[in-house]
């Protein structure tokens, strides 16, 4: 089977990206938000990229035609998915509200439709028994921003099939991306090593090992990371973050997970991050610098 279809449910920060490297890939692509705004910022967002690439002479206005004559906008999620080949979910990470799109789908889609969700820490056997076509589904984990970042996590839990295992990676392909393979475990691959490492370069800093800049060019300059732990702990949100460790460290009954008490301190101050002006550095002006002293 080839993917020539697809519809996207959820036109946020996430399902706009999916759809707009789906309709790039040449499928027909159909974009799907539960609020008529949702689906207009998110139809707004992929036209303004294109723009963007234009104005940057990386994408040619005949490519833009061609990109966007594949996308549609739906305001019915039924007649969105009643065809395509493939759908994957982008909603809120709430179990019950993914559960409730994947009932749906597992009742108006076809018998051959691959069911993928974005979930970032949830189940993907919990998502995919609300379906009763669990073979059927897998987890796609895109990163943001979705048209730039390669990776696309994919998440096989118990029941996945192998047709839908070898699909899903083709689909990756087809979307430009590099895909790995990750058992249904809390945190995959990603997530799981990408906390823990921020969660110990807090502990550094906590023990005055270093100043948050020191410690991040370590790895920046010593280990090649694009960015220092502290800097993309402040870019994905600390709140976000905490409650990732605390998933982890409950799932795994391990306490070696939990968060830092530097990190509860800081989301308890109301230092979430670049999101609120200040986090493990201070961001108020727009740029990032070492703070002077901590909630500790
Ligand atoms: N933001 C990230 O960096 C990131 C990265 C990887 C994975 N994820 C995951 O992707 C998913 C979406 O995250 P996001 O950041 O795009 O969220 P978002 O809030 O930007 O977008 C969610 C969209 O879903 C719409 N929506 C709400 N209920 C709906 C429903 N029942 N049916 C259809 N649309 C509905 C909303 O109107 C909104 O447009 C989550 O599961 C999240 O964990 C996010």
């Amino acid at each position: 089977m080839e993917i020539r279809s697809v519809a996207v449910i959820g036109a946020g920060t996430m399902g706009a990206g999916i759809a707009q490297i789906c309709a790039q890939a040449g499928w027909q692509t159909n974009l799907f938000d539960a609020y008529p705004e949702g689906l207009e910022k998110g139809m707004g967002n992929i036209e303004a990229f294109w723009d963007k690439g234009i104005a940057r002479g990386k994408t040619t206005p005949e490519q833009k035609e061609e990109w966007s004559s594949n996308l549609n906008p739906f305001s019915d999620m039924v007649a969105a998915v009643r065809d395509v080949d493939m759908v994957i979910e982008a909603v809120p990470e709430i179990l019950q509200i993914k559960a409730r799109v994947f009932h749906v789908l597992g009742e108006e889609t076809k018998e051959s439709c691959l069911l993928a969700t974005n979930t970032s820490s949830l189940s993907i056997a919990d998502i995919a028994a609300a379906s009763g076509r669990p073979d059927k589904v897998i987890g796609m984990h895109f990163f943001n921003p979705v048209p730039i970042m390669k990776l696309l996590e994919l998440v096989k839990h118990d029941l996945c099939s192998e047709e839908t295992i070898s699909l899903a990676q083709s689909a990756g392909d087809a979307m430009g991306k590099t895909t790995i393979l990750v058992k249904d475990v809390p945190g995959f691959a990603t997530s799981r090593l990408g906390v823990v490492l921020g969660n110990e370069a807090i502990r550094m800093l906590a023990d005055g090992v270093a100043s948050a800049s020191d410690i991040d060019t370590a790895m920046r300059l010593g280990y090649k990371h694009p960015m220092g732990p502290l800097e993309l702990s402040d870019l994905v949100g600390l709140d976000v973050r905490r409650d990732i460790l605390n998933n982890l460290a409950e799932s795994f009954q391990d306490d070696s997970y939990l968060p830092h008490p530097l990190l509860d301190a800081l989301v308890k101050e109301g230092s979430l991050g670049k999101k609120s002006g200040q986090g493990i550095y201070d961001w108020s002006d727009g740029n990032k610098s070492d703070r002077d002293s901590f909630p500790m």
